[in-house]
């Protein structure tokens, strides 16, 4: 395959983390790599790896949560390399607190990512990938998303507004070739928790049988639903039991995770 017919995949959050990894693992892979994130030397860093490694990575330093950035990013990949067939959008910040020690500041930019980034990355390559008959979007949620614990309110609210981007996305991308896929990690040995300093004291202990996972075996499943896209992906399986229990029982579940997790002062739940 010559590198020009290499697909092209736009990662966002691409700077640390899952992002990076997947992005790494793709280009590995033998995709073409958009890497989207703030910081541009931390893009620069992988991109030269990726390029010692023989691969292709274009650099887009910019907050994906403003529409016209994206845009501006969409036209620069349009133009010099063609559309992509692969969004992976990862870009996802958020310090974990209840709702009232939270800064207007920290809503705003939580709700930027991922909930508004991954809607306005998805929306600037959604079109050319439905002209094309394929493509896939991968988001990547939070497990808050289906069981939330306390003490990260906006936090789980932006998770929330991604998956429910994810399921419209599905019955609006029927029929076109186009999928959406959402992947819900357990905790990841990211960076996350230091970028969001105290967030981790508010995982439930009930949390704590499910094991950690490292941003490269993220990476792997990523690169799984690209193989195999299917519309959520739970990941590790003991995530998936603690969902299925869940949907089973969603009200002792709901309890028992508050009970295990993060209350104000001497509360009594
Ligand atoms: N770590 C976990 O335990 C865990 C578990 C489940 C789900 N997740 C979710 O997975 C996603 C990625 O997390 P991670 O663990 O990979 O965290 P991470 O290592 O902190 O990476 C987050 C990435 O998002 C980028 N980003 C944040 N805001 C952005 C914006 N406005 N525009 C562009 N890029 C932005 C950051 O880059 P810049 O700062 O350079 O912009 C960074 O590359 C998050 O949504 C997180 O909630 C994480």
């Amino acid at each position: 395959m010559t590198k020009s017919s290499q697909p092209i995949a736009v990662i966002t959050g691409a700077s640390s983390g899952i992002g990076a990894a997947s992005a790494l693992t793709l280009s590995n892979d033998g995709w073409r790599v958009v890497l989207v994130a703030r910081r541009a030397d931390r893009l620069e860093e992988l991109a030269t790896t990726i390029r010692e490694a023989g691969g292709e990575a274009m650099v887009e330093a910019l907050d994906a949560s403003r529409g016209s950035a994206v845009n501006e990013m969409a036209d620069r990949v349009l133009a010099i390399w063609g559309a992509p067939s692969l969004v992976v959008n990862s870009a996802g910040a958020g310090i974990w607190r209840f709702l009232e020690e939270t800064t207007p500041a920290e809503i705003d930019s939580m709700i930027g990512a991922p909930y508004l980034a991954a809607a306005q990355t998805s929306r600037a390559f959604i079109g050319e990938m439905i002209a094309a008959g394929r493509g896939l979007l991968i988001h990547v949620g939070s497990p808050a998303s289906v069981i939330p614990w306390p003490g990260a309110t906006a936090y789980t609210a932006s998770r929330w507004a991604l998956r429910g981007l994810h399921e419209a996305l599905c019955q609006d991308l029927r029929g076109t070739g186009v999928r959406s896929s959402l992947i819900y990690f357990g905790e990841v040995s990211s960076e996350y928790f230091q970028v969001n300093p105290g967030s981790h004291e508010h995982i439930p202990s009930l949390g704590s049988w499910i094991s950690v996972s490292s941003p490269e075996s993220c990476a792997e499943i990523v690169l799984d639903v690209v193989r195999r896209p299917r519309p959520v992906v739970y990941h590790p399986f003991a995530l998936r039991l603690m969902v299925w229990t869940a949907a089973l029982a969603p009200a002792p579940t709901r309890w028992l995770i508050a009970r295990t997790g993060r209350r104000r002062g001497n509360r009594n739940l």
